[in-house]
């Protein structure tokens, strides 16, 4: 919590397509672990990796090792499968953020139907618990997917802001503010509110400024930005404008 009452807001960096690079030719580097090593010294406040099934970017190997020497909280992305929910088991990271999968998608392309897989959902969270891993679940900006995840005893949801992302005028605003009443639902509901996918220099501005919001998962944005003024120094841009659109939410001195 900032001196003025309104949290401050954490910058969650996504490597994965640090891996994608990697993968592209199945050499050894790009390494995802050096690339999150950076980021941590660089500013990240935690280090984000999704395992896909089709293993497109990180592998197995990368979430062990990145456990091992990330100095701040790894988020381990998962789809609700009893491999994935397995892997996170013995990997252990802080948190494991469940998303929906499917495997043509280009990227996450919504939130996961916490309402639709109510069991499924609630039990993958049970497990990880056990395991010591805080549950995380991406869902949209939906009411019934706030009652649905409520229900799964998860303490975290990350809101999808794809579809903001991808919006533009009009619609980009309703989407807006769409976001902005849910967060402030979840946050009254006892939730810790995170948001992410899609945002980058031009568009976090207003995300940022949701008061209740207090973390943000950019991942393609900032390594694209990272290959012409490396990591540190695109991720030092980032966690600037966000905290500049968060300055706007403070109390001015008369
Ligand atoms: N949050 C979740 C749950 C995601 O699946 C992704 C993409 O892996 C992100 C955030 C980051 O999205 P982007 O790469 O568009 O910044």
């Amino acid at each position: 919590m900032s001196v003025s009452g309104v949290p401050s807001l954490r910058l969650g960096v996504n490597i994965d397509h640090v891996a994608t690079v990697r993968q592209a030719r199945g050499t050894v580097y790009p390494d995802p672990v050096e690339a999150g090593l950076m980021a941590a010294s660089g500013g990240a406040h935690s280090l984000t990796i999704h395992l896909r099934e089709d293993r497109r970017h990180i592998q197995d190997d990368d979430v062990f090792r990145l456990v091992a020497r990330s100095p701040v909280p790894v988020n381990l992305e998962i789809a609700v499968t009893d491999e994935m929910i397995a892997l996170a088991c013995q990997a252990r990271p802080a948190f494991a953020c469940l998303v929906p999968e499917k495997r043509q998608e280009i990227t996450t392309e919504g939130g996961l139907d916490v309402a639709g897989h109510a069991a499924a959902v609630t039990q993958a969270c049970t497990r990880l618990r056990q395991a010591g891993v805080v549950p995380a679940l991406f869902i949209d900006a939906d009411p019934a997917q706030l009652a649905a995840s409520l229900a799964t005893g998860a303490p975290h949801i990350e809101i999808h802001t794809g579809r903001y992302a991808d919006a533009e005028g009009d619609v980009q605003h309703h989407e807006l503010q769409r976001i902005r009443d849910f967060a402030r639902v979840a946050a009254d509901a006892g939730l810790e509110v995170h948001a992410g996918h899609g945002l980058h220099l031009q568009n976090v501005g207003a995300i940022a400024r949701i008061p209740e919001i207090v973390e943000l998962n950019i991942g393609h944005s900032l390594i694209a930005r990272a290959l012409f003024v490396g990591l540190p120094a695109a991720i030092a841009e980032m966690r600037r404008v966000m905290t500049d659109a968060r300055a706007d939410l403070r109390p001015r001195a008369a």
